[in-house]
């Protein structure tokens, strides 16, 4: 089977790596794809979202299977448009992407099928989001209702700040056009996580959960980020748990997507708040998240390929994934600025034979080779450029490993927390 992975980033490496030792897999493309991509599949330089582009390659080189990474493509309807060319895909049409293109929609979703998360308001307008701020009061929290690449949620301790960031996201439009209409949703509180379900249309086959690890600095601190580090599966979500989740969110939103007849097809990402009155959902997302899609592939024991296909055929009823006892632990490593201003070009030394370490595997994100005098390098050309994936019996054995290859890279112009796994390491530790 020839397949087509469509993004760039670390999960797309994850993706690559482990559908590429699939043996159903003869041809592995990915677009754009990035150096360490380069070692497992044949990359092609179209956008993740340069639709047309991505439907011609497709046709032109008889693809069977179209993975699509990112969720930008999803939402643009890249899955239809692939559809309509008779070529099979993993991932949500457009329709049912809404889950993670729009805030509002899946607020609305959630409450019209009583599926918990915190109380909200909709507004199209500043004056009426800020009469709400008024009568709701601090702390509370704004989002942009479009996609925002992550940083469209403003966690608000005072009605000031709440109205600045009104005026930020509808006036200011700080977000572009994902500023069009606000979600404002009560503050709540607990311990997230991630859990990662594939759907296809009818029916939920839990994969794992995952904790993320969002502030830029150690100990939570700082500015959020795409995600600093990830490790799965997270004490959080014990075995109660995830049936809770399961009975009380997941199949509810699978069955009351197919009732609105936009049946949801590929992996459902569940971001939670689990709290003292349970788990409640602060988000959807359409697509694997990164570095959590990392953590995955590394702990599947079985070939991801057929999961991924059973999925996109509507066929996960008797279906079932296997994986390793082991727990996977990312820790991603930044170049200097992000998440503000990452500067880019700097050299990554010593990652040959980083991989040879036992348990690791260091995925690539934003990178690039260049030729530098008579050499060719590995150079930063994004914010988050290494995910640095380890697999150990427990997560400080994991943790321990990451970071043993983290410090066999040589790369000034980079940084990484020092901390990811704390939770569980200090849970652990009891
Ligand atoms: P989101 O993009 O919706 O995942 O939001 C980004 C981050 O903001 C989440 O990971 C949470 O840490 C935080 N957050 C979002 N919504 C809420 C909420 N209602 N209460 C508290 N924290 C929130
Ligand atoms: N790591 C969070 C995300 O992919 O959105």
């Amino acid at each position: 089977m020839r397949v087509l992975v469509v993004g760039g980033g670390g999960r797309e490496h994850a993706l690559c790596w482990k559908i590429s030792a699939s043996p159903l897999c003869s041809k592995l493309f990915c677009a754009p794809g990035n150096p360490g991509i380069a070692e497992t599949a044949t990359c092609v330089a179209i956008g993740a979202e340069d639709l047309d582009g991505l439907v011609t390659f497709a046709k032109d080189e008889k693809i069977d299977f179209v993975v699509v990474g990112p969720a930008a493509p999803l939402v643009a309807g890249l899955v239809d448009r692939l559809t309509q060319a008779g070529i099979k895909s993993f991932g949500p049409r457009k329709a049912a992407a809404q889950l993670e293109g729009s805030k509002g929609f899946t607020k609305d979703l959630l409450a019209k099928y009583n599926i918990p998360t915190g109380a909200y308001g909709r507004f199209k307008d500043a004056e009426s989001a800020k009469t709400f701020v008024a009568q709701k009061g601090a702390p509370i929290v704004v989002k942009a209702d479009g996609l925002a690449a992550g940083k469209g949620v403003i966690l608000c301790q005072t009605v000031d700040e709440a109205n600045a960031a009104v005026d930020s996201i509808m006036t200011d439009r700080a977000f572009g056009a994902a500023g069009n209409e606000v979600v404002i949703e009560e503050f709540l509180y607990g311990e997230e996580a991630s859990f990662f379900v594939l759907v296809d249309g009818k029916t939920a086959l839990p994969l794992a959960a995952a904790q993320d690890h969002k502030a830029v600095g150690d100990g939570d601190t700082g500015p959020n980020t795409g995600g600093m580090g990830a490790y799965s599966p997270t004490p959080v979500v014990d075995a109660a748990m995830h049936a809770r989740i399961m009975k009380e969110i997941v199949i509810p939103t699978v069955d009351g997507m197919a009732k609105e007849g936009t049946p949801f097809t590929g992996v459902l990402f569940v971001g939670l708040m689990i709290g003292e009155e349970g788990p409640k959902v602060i988000e959807f997302n359409a697509r694997f998240g990164d570095p959590e899609c990392e953590c995955l592939m590394m702990r599947m024991k079985s070939d991801v390929l057929p999961a991924l296909l059973a999925t996109a055929d509507g066929q996960l009823a008797n279906f079932d994934v296997r994986w390793h006892d082991e727990v996977a632990l990312t820790v991603i490593m930044a170049a200097n600025g992000y998440p503000g201003t990452p500067e880019k070009g700097t050299v990554i030394g010593g990652l040959t034979g980083v991989d040879a370490l036992e348990g690791v595997k260091v995925f690539h994100a934003g990178t690039k080779e260049e030729t530098r005098g008579a050499e060719k390098v590995i150079v930063a050309s994004g914010g988050r450029v290494l995910a640095v994936t380890a697999t150990g019996k427990n997560v400080r054995e994991a943790q321990a490993r990451a970071y043993q290859a983290v410090d066999l890279i040589d790369w000034p112009g980079g940084f990484c927390r020092r901390d990811i796994g704390w939770r569980a390491v200090a849970r652990e530790k009891n």
